[in-house]
């Protein structure tokens, strides 16, 4: 699969992810290297990525809990002090392996270490294959609020070995399938419908899929790299799906959500929203509503949290001037940003979504 080519990174596939990777190592010639492993990809995926690395490194391991709840500047801060004691001067490497919570992690420590030095992203979850990993957004939670803190500052290079995902588990898989779907909704009808075609899709075709995922995201980031204009599209979903996270994130007594699981959510809502203002068809909204209920849970949103969801709203980083701007559908493949919505649209899309 041939290599894409984003703004200032280079996403890699497959075997040629280690012959780039045993390349750069040799070339770069950095005063040392870490890599940022959590609990899961330590054991998991680490052997891996070590059996592939040719030459004799003096390589440091850095381990973080692996979970959202982690994703916070207590954990940035625990690493920071790990690369500061190990003497990581700035010429300095940090590979992070992990999922999205890792590779948003790592890379805003590497940005913001001694004002910045290189890494490198191996993603080792369909999201962060398809999304998290691509594009240069780095960052943490800030409470409850998601990727509150964080710069936009690409890796070197991306590597996307689908070896990994041999033991992640279902939801997880479902969690990154979530943001593909959202590739196609967005910005490819074509490509929509092969994924949600779901008995015809076979496991071999995965890596084509992914690869097409990480096309589209690569070609909307390459435009607007810094998010003035189209790179919202990405947004789709998230800022309803971002909302229930976040709430749903602070009250254990009720279901915890994968990022992916509340960004179905988010993208049923927001498909309703988008037939109510734009030109979603109905037979559209209801393919939409198929789709991603046959593939993720269904929850029943309790109608006294309607409100308590929406004042979450208010911190969603695509708003201007305290108004809240949303990403929503022309049509299956055509995405607009900056959409303003009533109060009482977005109650009647969560009436929609219970509805179902
Ligand atoms: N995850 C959305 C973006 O990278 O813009």
């Amino acid at each position: 699969m041939k290599p894409i080519v984003s703004k200032d990174s280079i996403v890699y596939f497959g075997q040629e992810c280690y012959t780039r990777l045993n390349s750069y190592l040799e070339k770069a010639n950095h005063s040392q290297i870490g890599i940022l492993v959590d609990s899961n990809t330590h054991e998991l995926c680490l052997p891996l990525l070590m059996s592939k690395i040719e030459k004799e490194y003096d390589i440091e391991i850095i381990e973080i809990e692996a979970g959202e709840i982690y994703k916070n500047i207590e954990t940035c801060s625990g690493i920071w002090n790990a690369l500061s004691e190990l003497g990581f001067d700035r010429k300095s490497l940090l590979i992070n392996l992990g999922g999205g919570v890792v590779t948003d992690l790592g890379g805003f420590v590497a940005c913001t270490y001694k004002r910045g030095i290189n890494y490198i992203n191996v993603p080792t979850s369909l999201l962060a294959m398809v999304d998290a990993s691509v594009g240069g957004k780095t960052g943490v939670d800030l409470g409850n609020l998601k990727n509150m803190v964080g710069v936009i500052s690409e890796s070197e290079m991306v590597l996307v070995d689908t070896e990994y995902l041999g033991t992640l588990p279902v939801n997880q898989m479902c969690s990154g399938f979530a943001e593909m779907l959202k590739h196609g909704l967005i910005q490819d009808r074509q490509y929509w419908e092969k994924l949600s075609d779901l008995s015809q899709l076979e496991l071999d075709d995965l890596d084509q899929m992914i690869y097409d995922s990480v096309v589209i995201k690569n070609n909307i980031v390459l435009k607007d790299p810094t998010e003035q204009n189209i790179r919202k599209y990405l947004n789709f979903g998230h800022t309803i799906g971002h909302a229930i996270e976040s709430f749903y994130l602070t009250h254990p007594e009720k279901p915890t959500f994968l990022h992916g699981e509340a960004i179905a959510i988010g993208m049923i809502m927001e498909a309703f929203i988008s037939s109510e203002l734009l030109s979603v068809t109905q037979e559209d909204l209801q393919h939409i509503s198929d789709v991603i209920l046959a593939t993720f849970p269904k929850i029943e949103i309790a109608s006294k949290d309607y409100e308590k969801i929406m004042e979450l709203l208010i911190h969603d980083k695509k708003n201007e001037k305290g108004i809240i701007l949303f990403v929503l559908l022309n049509t299956i493949g055509e995405a607009k940003y900056n959409c303003q919505v009533s109060d009482e649209l977005i109650i009647k899309a969560f009436e929609y979504y219970n509805s179902l």
